[in-house]
């Protein structure tokens, strides 16, 4: 773990005209984090670590509030080990639990032990989201992942 400082600004209105404090905090992360998020700073081309992490967190928070019940389609990516005992039928037994949101779900053999499963879903972001959740808190699942379109 390294320890680093961060900006973050914090816009307030003064007299009409739209003012950016600046804070400043420390922030724990692991070496390995840091190292990855720095390659991604470059490919991106942000001047300052700064400015990428205030687009990461304007980015998750935008997410945030959109999600909350707005109406969409999307797709949940599920990766999982079909050899784990009972996860096949858990998986099942989950979407069952959300049948008024799944529409279809394609099942695709990757390799000998891994399966991918692309459920095409229907619903308010916090449902799709909690379906997604659930899943990818199933003992077994390697990632579970919501991509959610626009539109109704
Ligand atoms: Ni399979």
């Amino acid at each position: 773990m390294i320890c680093g400082s961060i900006i973050i600004t914090n816009v307030t209105q003064i007299k009409g005209i739209k003012m950016s404090k600046i804070k400043r905090f420390g922030v724990s992360i692991s070496y390995d984090l840091l190292e990855q998020f720095d390659t991604f700073i470059n490919k991106k081309g942000y001047p300052t670590r700064s400015k990428a992490i205030e687009d990461v967190i304007r980015e998750t928070l935008k997410k945030e509030s959109l999600r909350i019940g707005e109406k969409g389609t999307g797709a949940i990516i599920i990766v999982y080990d079909h050899h784990k005992r009972e996860l096949v039928s858990k998986l099942t037994y989950i979407q069952h639990e959300f049948h008024n949101l799944v529409i279809c779900n394609q099942h695709i053999h990757l390799d000998h032990h891994n399966c991918m499963e692309i459920v095409v879903v229907k619903g308010t972001h916090n449902q799709m989201q909690k379906l997604t959740d659930k899943l990818q808190s199933t003992k077994g699942v390697k990632s579970a992942s919501l991509s959610i379109a626009k539109g109704r």
